[in-house]
């Protein structure tokens, strides 16, 4: 499916450090699609729903209040296997682990202020999409590109 979606969120670190662009950017040029954008500081309730498997953790708090501090652009992405497209462009979830060429890889030394986060399956993105945009957020467009991204056989 061309369509997949998965869901971003550019975390304050990225913010604050003036990385915002440099990150969107490396989404466009490998050609996914771009179907919903905004910037919003993201309120505890919120956050305790999306980090909910790591409730109780040593670092559960600390990570609400990171995420919470400054404002996050959060996106939603499309393409054929976005999901596991952007996982892979993301990086191991510590900075200093994730292979240079990705994005934790080039911009993070942390664990937790690790630039970004993606949906780890299909699943996960079609709630987190969910918490984070009404359905009249989300917009479907064709690309200009879209022959040249995707081969004939690759375009169902
Ligand atoms: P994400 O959900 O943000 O895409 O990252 P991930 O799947 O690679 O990592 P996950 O295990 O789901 O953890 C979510 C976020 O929690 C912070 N974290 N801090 N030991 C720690 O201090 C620690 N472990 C995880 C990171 O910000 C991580 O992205
Ligand atoms: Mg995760």
């Amino acid at each position: 499916m061309v369509n997949e979606k998965t869901l971003v969120i550019i975390k304050p670190d990225a913010v604050n450090r003036g990385l915002v662009g440099e990150i969107i950017t490396r989404f466009e040029n490998k050609g996914l699609k771009i179907v919903a954008m905004k910037m919003e500081l993201l309120k505890e309730e919120i956050l305790e729903h999306h980090y909910a498997h790591h409730k109780g953790k040593s670092f559960f708090q600390g990570l609400i209040r990171f995420m919470s501090s400054v404002p996050s652009v959060i996106m939603v992405l499309e393409g054929k296997e976005a999901v596991r497209v952007v996982r892979k462009m993301c990086g191991d979830t510590c900075g200093r682990d994730a292979e240079a060429g990705t994005i934790r890889g080039d911009f993070s030394m942390s664990v937790q202020n690790n630039i970004i986060h993606a949906s780890e399956s299909i699943d996960a993105a079609k709630e987190e999409i969910k918490r984070f945009f009404k359905d009249e957020e989300i917009h479907s467009y064709k690309r200009i590109d879209f022959e040249y991204l995707y081969a004939e056989n690759e375009r169902e």
